[in-house]
């Protein structure tokens, strides 16, 4: 089954959010999409109303970060035990934003993959190089240190999702090549062992989302900008679906 989740950053007051979520939820509902897993992450002020509304839908919610213990004095913090109370069922942990912005390393994001893990949320787990790194030949390298330091001790890979993210890639509109992102997700699911589900993200839209989800070992993608817009977003779904359905019916 494939991913397709919706990471809407730090955009969507109450009135817009809701109405977004509805409209994709009613979008999923009448075209009985079973075969796709829709994930929406709004801000986290959002995220109980969200969950109520949704709880008929077959939307499911993550957060965009949480911290690495479970409650404390950390003012500004969401732990993943909040996320989860809160309707969450995945969170994205490691997004280049965060590792740039907020300064976190992937010590951290491992720390916050276990506690997300401990409270029953579905870490997604953000790994991507530097446009320098891809030109000096260094992407697979950098990728793949990312990824060995991001992943929490002791969990089973297939409890993980992990997403590729060329950070050169994210807003600009520019993707790597088809054989690039092969390449990447094909070396990421055979460092662990083949037990793993792989998104891509980065200037994903209904442009090249149908070739980029055919790809061997793409079992979803992660999108921001296009996500945030109804037809768009829900464009790539259909097109997740549709996939699916000549798969199964050429088994
Ligand atoms: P984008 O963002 O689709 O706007 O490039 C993707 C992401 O940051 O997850």
């Amino acid at each position: 089954m494939k991913h397709i989740v919706g990471n809407w950053k730090m955009h969507g007051l109450q009135r817009e959010g809701e109405s977004l979520a509805l409209a994709v939820a009613s979008h999923i509902a009448t075209r009985h999409q079973s075969d796709v897993e829709v994930v929406l992450c709004p801000p986290a002020t959002l995220l109980t109303k969200l969950s109520t509304l949704l709880n008929a839908s077959r939307i499911r919610l993550a957060g965009q970060d949480c911290h690495q213990e479970q409650s404390g004095a950390f003012t500004g913090c969401i732990s993943a035990p909040m996320l989860r109370d809160a309707g969450c069922d995945f969170v994205i942990l490691g997004h280049s934003e965060r590792r740039q912005g907020q300064g976190e390393t992937s010590a951290l994001v491992s720390q916050k993959a276990k506690a997300a893990y401990q409270a029953g949320l579905t870490p997604i787990i953000c790994i991507g190089e530097a446009l320098a790194d891809r030109d000096q030949g260094k992407a697979l390298t950098v990728i793949g240190e990312q990824l060995m330091a991001s992943l929490p001790a002791g969990v089973d890979a297939r409890e993980l999702i992990i997403a590729y993210e060329p950070i050169w890639a994210i807003g600009t509109g520019r993707t790597p090549t088809q054989e690039e992102i092969e390449e990447v997700h094909n070396y990421i699911v055979s460092a662990c062992a083949g037990d793993i589900k792989v998104l891509y993200g980065g200037s994903v839209k209904p442009q090249n989302a149908a070739q980029i989800l055919a790809l061997n070992n793409v079992h979803g993608v992660l999108v921001g900008g296009a996500s945030l817009k109804l037809e768009e977003f829900c464009a790539v779904i259909d097109m997740a679906a549709s996939l699916r359905r000549v798969e199964k019916n050429n088994v």
